[in-house]
């Protein structure tokens, strides 16, 4: 297990999952920050949940955003990257840091990180899908960091990733941090039986027209 200080100077995400992540697509690694816990991330999330300031979450990109159950069922909180509270300043300039490596090693142009609180209810799930919206392309990695200071396999939820060959169920228990390509891995969340407590994210550059690629 990975304890992260303030210190600039580690790197955090090893060298071992920056490769997996270029080679395969994708990368989980167990990774706590001194200064933005787990626990206190879950009892922020916790806090604003039980203040109303969760919405049902939406399928598709911006004016086509629609709440579907039957697709998805659960419920997010946009973090104001204008306005972070002191906590999620902490969280972000762990990720900042994660971006430079990010950027370092894989030569990507990302400039900014769109992230959100995300809480499934008990019978919450998440159909397989991919991040990047149809029609747009600025989403590059995706990352998802597990809150649940414990869980239990038989409570389902895991992140299931669809690769070509096989799946990849992943537990979604306090400190695992997943990264993955945004526009290629298939993945969805498997019926949970507990609620189930994420901070969920996309590293973005900026966006090219679409009229460039044809
Ligand atoms: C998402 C998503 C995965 C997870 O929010 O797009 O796929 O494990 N989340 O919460
Ligand atoms: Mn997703």
């Amino acid at each position: 297990m990975n304890s992260i200080l303030l210190d600039d100077s580690t790197e955090l995400l090893s060298s071992k999952s920056l490769d997996e992540l270029s080679s395969r697509g994708w990368c989980v690694q167990h990774t706590h920050f001194d200064h933005a816990p787990t626990h206190d991330l879950l009892n922020a999330s916790l806090d604003a949940y039980r203040a109303n300031l969760f919405e049902p979450a939406g399928v598709g990109a911006g004016s086509q955003n629609t709440i579907k159950h039957q697709i998805r069922s659960d419920y997010s909180r946009w973090w104001d990257p204008t306005n972070p509270t002191p906590l999620q300043e902490n969280f972000l300039l762990q990720m900042t840091r994660i971006q430079r490596q990010l950027n370092r090693a894989m030569f990507l142009g990302i400039h900014d990180l769109e992230l959100h609180s995300t809480i499934y209810p008990s019978g919450g799930h998440y159909e397989a899908h991919l991040d990047q919206f149809q029609g747009r392309n600025n989403r590059l990695i995706s990352m998802v960091y597990y809150l649940n200071p414990q869980w239990q396999p038989e409570w389902g939820g895991q992140l299931r990733m669809h690769l070509e060959h096989t799946l990849i169920d992943i537990e979604p228990i306090a400190g695992n941090l997943v990264l993955f390509l945004s526009d290629s891995i298939v993945h969805e969340v498997l019926p949970t039986l507990h609620q189930r407590h994420a901070i969920t994210g996309w590293f973005r550059n900026r966006p090219w027209p679409l009229s460039y690629f044809t």
